[in-house]
């Protein structure tokens, strides 16, 4: 096993294990409910609505916006941009995408943008090539007259921009978009809206992190992943669409085996989606939720970016690494620079492979503008000071082993 929920895993973006999370899972697990429709359990939609509008609340998104919990990002991204292609190509849902007079639809989205927007588009019938990455700047956020620019230059060439996936928190430096620029630029194009919050959308719980919630009123949609930063354990995402009805015109179908168990004045999730049979995932929200607290959870948050704070201060003290990106987040990219320039990416990869065998820490490693780094994720309520402390030594005490490695094979 690679133990994800241990202290020393500070790979990907922090994962935590909590008591009230496990016991939500031990609940739920023996009722083994299925929550496709209202009537197949009531308490299980009835609690997914719950907290399904606490979360909209602390994300201070305006009533017009609903949501549905799904198990990932990459599935809510998909049901997102089904509605944003059902928009701009009507009737998609009954006669399909084939043998019909329409556009080569694009997709933008930066070039530090996760890859399930592409995924998207594979299983959407738009294409993966149709996804079109936009540069981003030196903080690795979305250059928005770049995007300009390309989508002028499609128009010209007889594509149809549909949409643009903007993020907060994107996945390797937790950069945030300039939302409310991009959502102009949407405005004005009549595209659909979609941010990618999975990670970086749970921060709107601290009041210092409103910047980060600029342009959402604005979007068509917008995924969360509370199993990201808001402790519950994996999998629970969030897809808030405004106007959700648009949402469930696309997808409902009650065949005629189930009509006795749907009433139309009830909320029956299975409407808003392609899965029918569903997990009752609210339930171990709700107690982790009730447990913290949004005090709670806030506090557990700013621990996590105080050590993230203070992981990028000893590495400007320590004169052979430098940061490689901004800490926006509790996620610190980091660079081993002292040596000959074209082996610094190897070292790089090196040490990140050096500590993870040794089974004593686990951390990833990423590309930034062509150059490997080094990474490191906090959210684990478990990892205290004294853990980051003893990673940082792992990491210099690699990083000088790897280097003397080098040098003797020179
Ligand atoms: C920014 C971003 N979006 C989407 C995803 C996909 O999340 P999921 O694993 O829930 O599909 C990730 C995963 O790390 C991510 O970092």
């Amino acid at each position: 096993m690679v133990q994800w929920g241990h202290p020393m895993f500070l790979g990907y973006f922090g994962w935590t294990t909590t008591a009230p999370g496990i016991l939500g899972e031990v609940i739920s697990a023996p009722l083994n409910v299925n929550a496709m429709t209202w009537r197949t359990s009531p308490a299980a939609t009835e609690l997914e609505t719950v907290v399904i509008d606490w979360l909209r609340q602390w994300m201070q998104l305006p009533n017009e916006f609903d949501g549905v919990v799904y198990d990932t990002a990459s599935v809510g991204i998909m049901h997102a941009l089904a509605v944003a292609r059902e928009q701009a190509a009507p009737s998609t849902r009954t006669v399909g995408l084939t043998n019909r007079d329409l556009p080569r639809f694009r997709i933008y989205t930066s070039d530090q943008a996760h890859s399930s927007v592409e995924k998207a588009a594979i299983a959407l019938g738009l294409g993966e090539e149709n996804v079109q990455r936009v540069p981003s700047n030196a903080e690795f956020r979305m250059e928005v007259s770049a995007l300009r620019q390309m989508i002028a230059r499609d128009q010209h060439e007889k594509f149809k921009p549909l949409a643009v996936v903007a993020t907060v928190g994107t996945t390797s430096t937790a950069s945030v978009d300039p939302i409310s620029e991009i959502a102009q630029v949407c405005r004005e194009e009549k595209m659909w809206l979609h941010i990618d919050g999975a990670y970086g959308g749970g921060f709107a719980i601290l009041p210092e992190y409103k910047w980060i919630t600029a342009g959402w009123k604005e979007a068509d949609s917008i995924i969360i992943n509370p199993h990201k930063t808001l402790f519950v354990p994996l999998d629970f995402s969030v897809l808030y669409v405004r106007d959700l009805e648009r949402l469930r015109r696309v997808f409902t179908l009650v065949p005629e085996y189930l009509r006795g168990d749907t009433i139309d004045a009830e909320k029956n999730y299975m409407d808003y989606g392609i899965q029918l049979g569903r997990r009752f995932r609210a339930l171990k929200t709700w107690m982790i939720w009730r447990a913290f607290g949004r005090t709670g959870m806030a506090a557990r948050i700013r621990d996590h970016l105080r050590l993230a704070n203070l992981l990028a201060g000893w590495i400007k003290i320590d004169k052979r690494f430098e940061l490689a990106a901004p800490v926006v987040m509790p996620v610190v990219c980091f660079r081993f620079v002292d040596a000959d320039e074209n082996k610094i990416d190897m070292l790089n990869s090196e040490i990140v492979e050096r500590i993870n065998a040794s089974g004593r820490a686990y951390l990833t490693q990423t590309k930034l503008k062509g150059s490997t780094v080094m990474r490191i994720g906090l959210g684990n309520i478990l990892t205290t000071e004294q853990h980051l402390r003893k990673a940082w030594g792992l990491v210099q005490l690699a990083a000088g082993e790897v280097d003397r490695a080098l040098r003797a094979r020179c």
